[in-house]
């Protein structure tokens, strides 16, 4: 008999306190292989008991200790026994709450810092980036940060330190109480990941559980208690959540899977065709494909108001695939893509904090409708999990590492009215600036990268003739978490070579223009 292990055991319990950074902190925390999970700072005492993690770890916030509300985390993170790292505003509320004083400083420090490590403590000893002549380990870190720690509370010693923040960490070693003022979650904190890696490991004691083959097995295991004997239907779409969710029900539940791929026309160039030779062909999933291109594109005519435009995709897709649903007997589960990212930003939405820019609906709606239970094997995985587990279900790396794609597609790519011929010349050059940036190597480099057809006319010249045609945008963007983007500066001569592309391969387009908009104050899709 194996004995499973119990990849939650191990668990960090993330503490919000409204910090952009909080989802990295869970997300290095799972690269190092340790199961993580964010809560808002005012959890109930006795729901983080019942958890009972193995480590608590603070996070920053864009508030000030010193402020009227004055957040803090229950004394109970202090009771539980476990370690406790606070980030930023962590390690000042938790200098506050413990007996050390906070003060607003006058000088705001944001951006790269170097640290001074001090007294061997067990978070920091033999990390460092530069050992300075007195023989202190120095670390390159990103800081961002008014208030500092101006005293330690009872028991605590100083184990950090920056001109500007004489106290820039603080360790309780005997509690195992530690703080940082700077963000080791961020990439440009270099030692980051192996200070986060010295916390769960050596200090909490966690062991490396969380890895892909070991979520796979967990996963399918969770399905199959979940859904017993009974037949599951999947709206496919192609996109990563979707395709995981598939590989992943096929390895739980084989042929009691049913999929469903509407096709509405507004897809990539080929899309429809890869989607069923990795599916139908590959992997042996029965998928169930719907050419509804027409019907797509009847619901859309004359409406150019991009939400109205976004509400009729999705009730035309719904009544696809509930007629298609129906010609299937007994399926009593609908699977979902949801990710961690989508459950945590819907626990925002339910406190009235998240502020909706665009409806982003895509099967929204269905389960209810239908009478059907949801099964959501992801609701736990961050997108990078989500992506790792694909391959190891053996999902082609191309589709895997697939920039993401709206649900409405090329609906929301057209501006204003969708019409058949201009979603024929933005999928030729979409797919064209897309091959480019893959044979230039560049198309890891940048998380999304798309062409917006703009129907608007402007004056061209090809040989002797005139021509007065359409114009395409090309954007390309660099984001961690697709709610703040820089536009991606592309060298000039891959743009001038895909815009030759583009204009001399396409006829009806007479002008290629790069978007150089961040976000924000632009959102990354045009409509
Ligand atoms: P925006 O344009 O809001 O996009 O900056 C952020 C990310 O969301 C994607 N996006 C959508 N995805 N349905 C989707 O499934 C939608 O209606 C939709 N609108 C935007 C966008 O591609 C980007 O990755």
């Amino acid at each position: 008999m194996t004995v499973s292990t119990d990849i939650h055991f191990d668990r960090i319990v993330i503490l919000d306190f409204g910090s952009q950074y909080t989802q990295l902190i869970a997300r290095r925390v799972r690269e190092a292989n340790v199961y993580s999970e964010i809560h808002a700072f005012d959890i109930a005492p006795e729901r983080l008991r019942a958890m009972a993690p193995r480590g608590i770890v603070l996070s920053g916030s864009p508030e000030s200790v010193n402020a009227p509300a004055g957040y803090r985390a229950p004394d109970a993170v202090f009771e539980l026994g476990v370690p406790v790292l606070g980030i930023c505003y962590g390690m000042q509320s938790m200098a506050a709450q413990l007996g050390g004083e906070v003060e607003t400083s006058d000088h705001r420090e944001f951006g790269y810092a170097q640290v001074r490590a001090r007294g061997h403590s067990r978070l920091l000893a033999g990390i460092e980036d530069e050992v300075n002549a007195e023989g202190h380990g120095l670390l390159d870190v990103w800081m961002s940060h008014g208030d500092r720690v101006c005293s330690l509370p009872p028991g605590f010693t100083r184990i950090a330190s920056t001109d500007s923040a004489p106290i820039a960490g603080i360790a309780d070693e005997e509690r195992g109480f530690y703080g940082v003022q700077f963000h080791p979650e961020v990439t440009h904190t270099r030692q980051g990941a192996r200070i986060l890696r010295r916390f769960v490991h050596d200090i909490c004691g966690c062991a490396s559980d969380w890895t892909p083959e070991a979520i796979i097995d967990d996963c399918v295991a969770r399905v199959c208690r979940e859904v017993g004997d009974d037949a599951v239907l999947l709206a496919l779409s192609g996109g990563v959540d979707s395709s995981v969710v598939a590989a992943l029900l096929q390895r739980a539940i084989g042929d009691r899977l049913t999929c469903i791929f509407v096709d509405n026309g507004l897809l990539r160039l080929d899309e429809g065709d890869q989607v069923m030779s990795a599916f139908a062909g590959r992997l042996g999933v029965d998928v169930r494909r719907v050419d509804a291109g027409d019907q797509f594109l009847a619901a859309l005519a004359g409406v150019s108001d991009p939400e109205e435009k976004r509400r009729r995709i999705g009730r035309t897709f719904i009544e696809i695939f509930e007629e298609q649903a129906a010609k299937l007997d007994g399926i009593r589960w609908l699977a979902q893509g949801t990710i961690y990212p989508d459950v945590i930003e819907s626990a925002g939405a339910t406190t009235g904090k998240a502020h909706v820019i665009k409806s982003h609906h895509n099967v929204g709606g269905l389960p209810e409708r239908m009478h059907m239970r949801l099964v959501e094997p992801l609701r736990e995985l961050f997108k990078d999990e989500v992506r790792a587990i694909g391959v190891e279900l053996g999902l082609p790396p191309d589709l895997v590492h697939r920039h993401p794609f709206p649900g409405p597609g090329l609906g929301v790519r057209i501006l204003g009215e969708v019409r058949r011929a201009y979603a024929d010349v933005l999928r030729r050059a979409d797919a064209i600036f897309t091959d480019e940036l893959r044979t230039a190597g560049l198309y890891d480099s940048v998380n999304q990268a798309f062409a917006v057809y703009l129907p608007v006319r402007s004056v061209g010249v090809t040989g002797d003739q005139r021509r007065y045609e359409h114009v395409i945008a090309i954007r390309a963007v660099e984001t961690v978490d697709f709610m703040t983007a820089r536009w991606a500066h592309l060298p000039y001569a891959f743009l001038e070579h895909v815009s030759n592309r583009i204009i001399n391969e396409i006829s009806g387009v007479s002008r290629v223009v790069y978007d150089i908009s961040g976000k924000p104050p632009a959102t990354i899709e045009w409509e």
